[in-house]
């Protein structure tokens, strides 16, 4: 078993890691064999969106995930507290050193993947805002408006689906050829009936359950995105 990063951050201000934290590792160890022989000799892009606390993005970084190789990781957070808690937690777990490292971190504040140039990202992972609620609530004006941070970590509106789908609209122009996408979903957003859709509507998707777990009350699932 892969160790899990330490993780020492302000939990009033960034996503303390969970059940879907801990998930979408398991799922990126499942399949360490499968994307280190899709992407072996590459120098990988890798971008993880919301990366929180950084626990994903340094666990990637630290058993070289997706390759040997190396990667630059793009951790892309609308939450700028974020974007410090993951250059913490990469340092503290010794990710980021002077000489020899195995990849480049660039936290970025960002809305989703509006940011990304085109088909440049080779394995793209979102543990997204799946609660569902009323509306996805509004950006925060100020850094100091802590509360509503932890709000956009958690309520994903309509179905708890309103962030993850621009995520999904997005992955055919951000993934690379050979790109790889990981999507935590809860039940409540119904991802059987999902991917069945996206299949039939585009047969060149290659959607696959990688892992799955009961949280408390909610069932949690990790879909694998990729192309034919
Ligand atoms: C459920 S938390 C996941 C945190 C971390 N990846 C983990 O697994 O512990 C969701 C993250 O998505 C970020 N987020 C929410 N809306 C976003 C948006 N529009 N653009 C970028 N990041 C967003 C939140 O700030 C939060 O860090």
């Amino acid at each position: 078993m892969l160790p899990t990063p330490y993780v020492k951050c302000d939990y009033e201000k960034v996503y303390e890691p969970a059940e879907d934290s801990f998930l979408l590792l398991d799922s990126l160890e499942k399949d360490l064999q499968f994307l280190q022989t899709r992407f072996d000799g590459n120098l990988a892009i890798v971008c993880e969106l919301g990366p929180g606390s950084g626990i994903v993005t340094t666990f990637m970084m630290q058993n070289n995930i997706p390759s040997h190789n190396g990667a630059l990781y793009l951790a892309l957070d609308i939450n700028p507290w974020a974007l410090e808690g993951t250059l913490q937690t990469a340092t503290l777990n010794n990710c980021i050193k002077e000489n020899g490292h195995s990849g480049y971190l660039e936290p970025v504040q960002s809305d989703l993947t509006t940011g990304l140039r085109d088909k440049q990202v080779d394995l793209l992972v979102f543990n997204p805002p799946y609660v569902p609620a009323e509306e996805v609530p509004e950006i925060p004006d100020t850094k100091e408006n802590i509360d509503q941070w932890l709000d956009l970590a958690l309520l994903g509106g309509v179905d708890g689906m309103e962030i993850t789908g621009k995520v999904l609209d997005s992955l055919e122009t951000v993934l690379s050829p050979k790109g790889v996408a990981y999507i935590l979903f809860c039940a409540r957003n119904k991802p059987e009936q999902l991917v069945q859709k996206i299949m039939q509507e585009d047969p060149s998707w290659d959607i696959e359950l990688i892992e799955h777990r009961k949280a408390g009350w909610e069932v949690l699932s990790v879909y694998r995105f990729m192309h034919k």
